[in-house]
């Protein structure tokens, strides 16, 4: 069966406990880390359109901008222009792996930490830039910030969260990227109409603001009872785990903890053991959901939405505007996933979120090949520009209760705990390689592909659509530390794990071969 799963029969399996506010406190401060990546993603398209922006530092892109009759398609294709924008998902790709051994040795809360204080140097450097070294290194700085942040953020939330409400609160971390790019795009809209031409300087420096939140909030966070026993520190791991479930009950739970940090306590590579047959399953989402998400084109969107309404005929002023839109569509959607993952699942929210992106995708690129067609020369009426619109925001909101929240979401709660942090670390450096190609090849492609880009990303949904009904088991609800289980009772994965790979604090492994329903295996 594909997709089999156990463990989510309604809740039938869960720890004891409640969701304590202590618990909700920290998982909303932790979440906050994703406003530095937001933010950033959302400051440098509108940054990148800004006329004495480019005048200062890419005046080939601002000269070619003014020349009347350029080809619409090819109006922005610069290669220093698009290094700009790309060269902090560089950078975050090679810091995830230092983080990775930061999470594991040190703890969670402590690459919280490193990821704010970068960042924060990295937005005084770009507000003061004189030339394009001083922007570059700045992006730089911001990308290490991202990359400590987006690999221990996701981890944090999915081990401090009970079983039955982990998507909820491991998706405030997507919530406050999107947070962060609409708060990017709207002060953007403000400091586009700065007169005197150092709005961009005021776009780039506010980036301060984030990375100060997750600075001061990591310093007040606890770390997770995983993360403390793994560590040795078994005492305090059980006064946390009884602290942020509000209850005395947590014998299984804690077995479980042990069980798992028993396991990790043997593995000394984590990076050479990840490549083992067991954990092949986990291996491949967390190359195949970053990468997948990155080619569904949302940064397409996200990064040149002002760039692209522009080319779209849309003068600058409504061009910002129009991705403000977009941004408040990208927030508003994604509560539509806290508020289901836990109850529908994530199958069904990345199955139904494809379908649509793919309906939408198809849309736009005929409504623009029809206006443009192949020469890029022409002009769009205001009515046929809000149908582009429209549809482009139904793509972004289907992205938003799908692919987005759960690309985070998922490779942070599949791993076992040995390798939680390598896994994740995985995770973040493809996604941001995968980032950094389409940040770096969008302007080009848009120049030759044209049209046609938007059929190239639709296809790349419809495959990855049909990956996840084929591989991918539902999670939701499963104990993050006894997900072995439902890789053991998956059609597919199943043949990876042998018997004497699963280890778990009760005796669950019977369950998972009975073809995996908890209920009668508990009773
Ligand atoms: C992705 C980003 C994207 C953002 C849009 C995130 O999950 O990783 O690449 O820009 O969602 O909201």
């Amino acid at each position: 069966m594909a997709g089999g799963a156990i463990v989510n029969t309604g809740g039938g399996k869960d720890y004891p406990g409640k969701l304590t506010l202590f618990v909700l406190l920290t998982c909303v401060v932790a979440a906050t880390g994703g406003l530095i990546f937001g933010y950033d993603i959302g400051i440098s398209g509108g940054v990148t359109s800004m006329d004495p922006f480019l005048k200062k530092f890419f005046p080939e892109v601002f000269r070619k901008k003014q020349e009347a009759k350029t080809n619409q398609y090819c109006k922005y294709d610069n290669q220093l222009l698009q290094t700009f924008t790309s060269s902090l998902y560089l950078a975050a790709l090679v810091a995830s792996f230092f983080a990775a051994t930061v999470t594991r040795v040190l703890g969670r809360k402590w690459s919280m930490l490193v990821g704010g204080l970068t960042f924060l140097v990295g937005a005084a450097l770009n507000g003061a830039a004189q030339n394009v070294a001083m922007l570059i290194i700045g992006r730089i700085l911001l990308g290490i910030g991202v990359g400590f942040a987006n690999q221990s953020v996701p981890v944090y939330l999915s081990e401090m969260a009970p079983a039955r409400l982990r998507g909820t609160l491991n998706i405030g971390f997507q919530l406050m990227i999107t947070i962060g790019i609409l708060a990017a795009e709207l002060i953007n809209y403000g400091t586009n109409k700065i007169k005197a031409g150092y709005g961009w300087r005021v776009s780039l420096a506010l980036a301060a603001v984030p990375a100060a939140i997750i600075t001061l909030g990591s310093l007040f966070l606890p770390d997770t009872p995983n993360s403390l026993l793994e560590r040795g520190h078994p005492e305090e791991a059980r006064r946390m785990l009884r602290r942020i479930r509000g209850t005395e009950d947590i014998g299984e739970e804690y077995a479980d903890l042990v069980a798992a940090s028993e396991e990790a306590w043997q593995v000394q590579h984590p990076w050479r053991n990840i490549l083992k047959r067991r954990y092949r399953a986990q291996l491949t989402m967390a190359v195949m959901i970053p990468f997948f998400q990155q080619l569904t084109g949302i940064n397409v969107i996200m990064f040149y939405a002002p760039v692209l309404f522009e080319t779209l005929g849309f003068k600058n002023d409504a061009s910002l505007m129009s991705s403000v839109i977009t941004g408040l569509v990208n927030v508003f959607a994604t509560v539509v996933s806290i508020v289901t993952v836990d109850r529908v699942g994530r199958r069904k929210l990345f199955l139904q979120g494809g379908a649509q992106m793919i309906v939408c995708q198809l849309v736009v690129g005929t409504l623009i090949a029809a206006k443009f067609g192949t020469s890029g020369t022409g002009d769009i009426a205001r009515g046929y520009a809000a149908v582009v619109v429209v549809f482009i925001c139904a793509y972004v909101a289907g992205f938003a209760w799908s692919w987005g929240p759960l690309g985070w979401l998922v490779p942070s709660e599949i791993f076992p705990l040995e390798i939680r942090p390598a896994g994740q670390s995985i995770n973040v450096s493809v996604n941001m390689f995968f980032t950094f190609c389409i940040a770096q090849a969008f302007l080009t492609m848009l120049c030759h592909f044209k049209f046609g880009l938007f059929y190239f990303f639709a296809g790349w949904v419809v495959i990855m659509t049909v990956f996840i009904a084929l591989f991918l088991p539902e999670t939701k609800n499963v104990p993050i530390e006894e997900m072995v289980l439902v890789w053991r009772s998956h059609w597919f994965w199943k043949k990876f794990i042998a018997d004497e790979d699963v280890h778990v604090g009760g005796n669950h492994l019977q369950m998972a071969k009975n073809g995996g329903d908890t209920k009668g295996a508990d009773a």
